[in-house]
């Protein structure tokens, strides 16, 4: 079925893989899809505007934008209480006033990271920094607008643009260009389900088709990994078999925003839907394969 569909964030790793998709499949149109500093979903006007230069309603509201710099989120909240959470409930109130399904993109974060099994979508939140916590009142805000939601949380993503992996790969090069040297250095006592923004995408389309709503989790199939076993796992398919990698706990690193020590999504609502993500370790090859994937030299 053919629907109009509205993206914001367009230019971040999930949005730019949704709307390359939606662009070449004819069962969807793209209205709009915006991004900073054009659009602030964060301001009341500027959405108000958004919506009123449209030349249909949309169908799908799709909202990817965020403010996912997470240490930067404790020294800036007010921003990221903007972004996320006042963001959200303008965006959740545009499209029902126009009858459209919102679609809005969470995170693991809302969680504590104290469980011993895999978080589910009716598991007690309890966000431990700003980012968790704002994000988690955008979902708030986003439930209390209309019963025609569908809210997403999704954990670990890499794609186009600034990721973790992009980071891993610059450090690398840098040491085969001879501009650092030593072992790269990894947290591995974080366990979390690595994601890729193309299979995100692809799910998010799936579950629109299905007419899902409510809450949903959804995140890279495979093993449950840690930051370390996903760097491992990048250098070896990228040629640097050879660099080692410490690996460092948590309280080694002095970040501002405190992360959950196990933020692994529960998947099985997404599965019984019909839409699961490929294992994160194809992923990761598939990425490394695509455009968006940082040049790598040769060694010399
Ligand atoms: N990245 C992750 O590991 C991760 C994990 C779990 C969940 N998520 C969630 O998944 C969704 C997509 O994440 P992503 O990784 O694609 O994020 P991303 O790459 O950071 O993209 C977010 C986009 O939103 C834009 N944006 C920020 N504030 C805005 C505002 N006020 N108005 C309009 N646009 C704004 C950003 O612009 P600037 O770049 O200029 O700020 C950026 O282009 C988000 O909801 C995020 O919370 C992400």
């Amino acid at each position: 079925m053919m629907r109009r569909w509205l993206i914001t964030g367009c230019n971040g790793q999930l949005g730019f893989a949704l709307g390359r998709q939606l662009a070449s499949y004819s069962d969807a149109e793209i209205l709009a899809a915006v991004d900073l500093p054009e659009v602030d979903v964060s301001d009341a006007d500027s959405v108000t505007r958004l919506f009123d230069e449209l030349h249909s309603p949309p169908e799908v509201v799709l909202n990817a934008a965020a403010y996912t710099h997470v240490d930067r989120c404790e020294r800036e909240p007010e921003l990221a209480q903007r972004a996320n959470a006042l963001a959200p409930g303008l965006l959740a109130e545009a499209a029902a006033r126009c009858g459209a399904q919102f679609v809005h993109v969470s995170t693991d974060y809302v969680f504590p990271g104290d469980a011993d099994r895999p978080y589910r979508e009716d598991d007690a939140p309890g966000p431990r920094s700003v980012y968790g916590r704002t994000k988690l009142e955008g979902e708030e805000r986003v439930r209390s607008v209309s019963d025609r939601f569908l809210v997403v949380r999704t954990s670990w993503v890499f794609g186009r643009g600034r990721n973790f992996l992009a980071a891993i790969l610059d450090q690398a090069q840098q040491r085969r260009r001879g501009e650092a040297e030593g072992p790269l250095r990894v947290v591995d006592d974080q366990r979390g389900r690595p994601t890729y923004a193309e299979d995100l995408a692809q799910g998010l389309r799936a579950l629109v088709a299905a007419d899902a709503d409510g809450l949903v989790h959804l995140a890279g199939g495979g093993s449950v990994a840690t930051w370390w076993e996903l760097a491992r796992a990048c250098l070896d398919a990228a040629g640097f078999e050879d660099l080692g990698i410490d690996k460092l706990r948590s309280a080694d690193l002095e970040t501002a925003a405190p992360r959950p020590s196990y933020s692994v999504l529960d998947c099985s609502r997404a599965d019984a839907l019909g839409v699961s993500l490929r294992d994160w370790r194809q992923a990761v090859a598939a990425y490394l394969a695509s455009p968006e994937a940082p040049a790598l030299e040769a060694a010399s």
